[in-house]
């Protein structure tokens, strides 16, 4: 691959401009830098391999050549946008499961906030990430990170929850390109509704663990556990505590998991 093959390739996605490398650090590092710089939106950075991919909280983020999919979009957010930037990252999970439901017959679910599940595996992770220059923001990075073939899945022992990889749940190659272009297409798609309650309703009917007593952990804070109930309009996760209140927990520096 190469960038002028892969625009080529996106014709018709609204994308202005893309940098593509056979080996980059981190595709989000690229692109917050580039949103500094005057990316336009919709600009993508993608890579055939990472070396230091990042993840949530910190973790790192394993792309091997040829197995994966890695790349990032800069966003520059609108005015109507800019009090919601907190469900870009959900956008990029939404945009990757309607896109493995409508090409590929699956059922993702969102494990809340942004991780794509196939059967309780993870397929997908997603981070984003704001760019300030002091008050004002540069732009949000949405780096995405898909699972495709089997050889893309760490060891067990790396993971700190079960992954999985798209060729391993359809039993067959798929052409990562494609993966590519129709997740894209899903996200400009529903960005277009990221103020809208149909937004909510789409990342909800997908939410994983609805019903389920789970376990939230968050840095230096105090484990929280409840029943998952849905997604608030801002994007928070809605719970019942064990004592039936209602509680909710900020987008953030959250950890979801099934409760031993
Ligand atoms: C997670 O599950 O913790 C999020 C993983 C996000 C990985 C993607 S791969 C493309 C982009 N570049 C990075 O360094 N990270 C994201």
């Amino acid at each position: 691959m190469d960038a002028d093959t892969l625009k080529n390739y996106l014709t018709g996605l609204p994308i202005p401009a893309l940098r593509y490398f056979d080996e980059i650090g981190s595709t989000n590092d690229e692109a917050l830098t580039w949103a500094e710089q005057a990316a336009e939106d919709g600009s993508l950075v993608m890579a055939d391999r990472q070396t230091t991919g990042r993840g949530r909280m910190g973790r790192t983020w394993i792309t091997l050549p040829g197995a994966a999919l890695a790349f990032s979009l800069v966003f520059k957010p609108r005015p109507q946008e800019m009090r919601r930037l907190q469900l870009f990252s959900p956008l990029g999970a939404l945009g990757v499961a309607l896109a493995l439901e409508k090409y590929y017959g699956l059922q993702p679910q969102v494990k809340w906030p942004n991780d794509v599940l196939l059967d309780q595996e993870k397929v997908c992770g997603v981070l984003a990430e704001a760019s300030w220059s002091g008050e004002s923001l540069a732009g949000v990075v949405l780096g995405i990170g898909i699972n495709v073939a089997p050889t893309s899945v760490p060891p067990a022992s790396q993971l700190i929850f079960p992954a999985t990889s798209l060729e391993r749940k359809l039993g067959h190659a798929v052409n990562r390109f494609d993966v590519l272009k129709y997740v894209l297409a899903a996200v400009f798609e529903w960005r277009r509704q990221l103020a809208d309650d149909s937004f909510i309703q789409a990342w909800q009917d997908r939410l994983a663990f609805k019903g389920e007593h789970v376990r939230i952990e968050q840095d230096g804070m105090p484990q929280i556990e409840g029943l998952v109930t849905g997604v608030l309009p801002d994007g928070r996760l809605a719970l019942q505590g064990l004592a039936g209140e209602a509680l909710s927990v900020q987008i953030g520096d959250v950890h979801l998991r099934l409760a031993d």
